[in-house]
């Protein structure tokens, strides 16, 4: 059966990556992010070259908004009847370790996972190498966005994508909640196996 799905920050990067892999997985998603044009441009992607229509709903917004919030929990239950799950992508990483963590514990029936998706080559990645020193990044830290870089082995945003899709379609298990893992924990290597 089709899940239902929020994904948060869908526009670009990991977020978009995770959208159009859950709706290979005949997932339903509400797709949230600040830039209408990228949300425009992710529906004709999904349309024109997934071929996927009538399971993508767009909500344009800040997701630290309330009203925004409201809207996307709205759109979700209205069109698809509920949520089955929530990529939390849009937010600190600190700060969403911290929630799953509190999730497991004070909601037992549901499973927060958190993954660790490695230097992931999107635009974050960009604006680190335009910006990091400047935003008085760590050298150590700065230099090291930049040897993945320069090495290319910065991580594909489909690789993170792929397990988070699969495990917030039922692929989570109870004993995963409130812990953090790799991307590429041995337990997700079926998961990357290319199609
Ligand atoms: N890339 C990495 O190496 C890496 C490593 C570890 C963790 N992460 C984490 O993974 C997440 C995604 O990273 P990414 O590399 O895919 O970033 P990205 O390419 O910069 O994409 C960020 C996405 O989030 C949206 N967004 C940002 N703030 C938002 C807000 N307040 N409300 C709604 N949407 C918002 C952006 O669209 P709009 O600007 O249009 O809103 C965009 O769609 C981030 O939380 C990041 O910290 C990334």
């Amino acid at each position: 059966m089709s899940k239902s799905i929020i994904v948060t920050g869908a526009s670009r990067g990991i977020g978009r990556a995770t959208t159009l892999q859950l709706l290979k997985l005949n997932s339903n998603v509400t797709a949230v992010a600040r830039s209408s044009e990228d949300l425009k441009n992710l529906k004709t992607h999904v349309e024109n070259v997934l071929g996927v229509k009538g399971r993508l709903e767009t909500v344009t917004g800040d997701i630290t908004e309330e009203p925004v919030v409201e809207e996307v929990v709205k759109r979700c239950v209205e069109r698809w009847g509920g949520i089955d799950g929530i990529i939390a992508n849009a937010g600190s990483k600190a700060a969403l370790h911290m929630l799953i963590k509190c999730i497991a514990v004070e909601e037992p029936d549901i499973i927060s996972v958190s993954i660790l998706p490695g230097v992931v080559d999107t635009d974050m990645q960009v604006n680190i190498r335009e910006n990091g020193l400047k935003a008085e990044m760590k050298q150590t830290d700065y230099q090291n966005y930049i040897n993945r870089y320069e090495s290319k082995t910065l991580v594909h945003p489909d690789d993170p994508s792929r397990v988070m899709a699969a495990l917030v379609v039922g692929g989570a298990t109870r004993e995963m909640s409130g812990e953090s893992f790799r991307f590429n924990d041995p337990k997700f290597a079926h998961l990357l196996k290319k199609e």
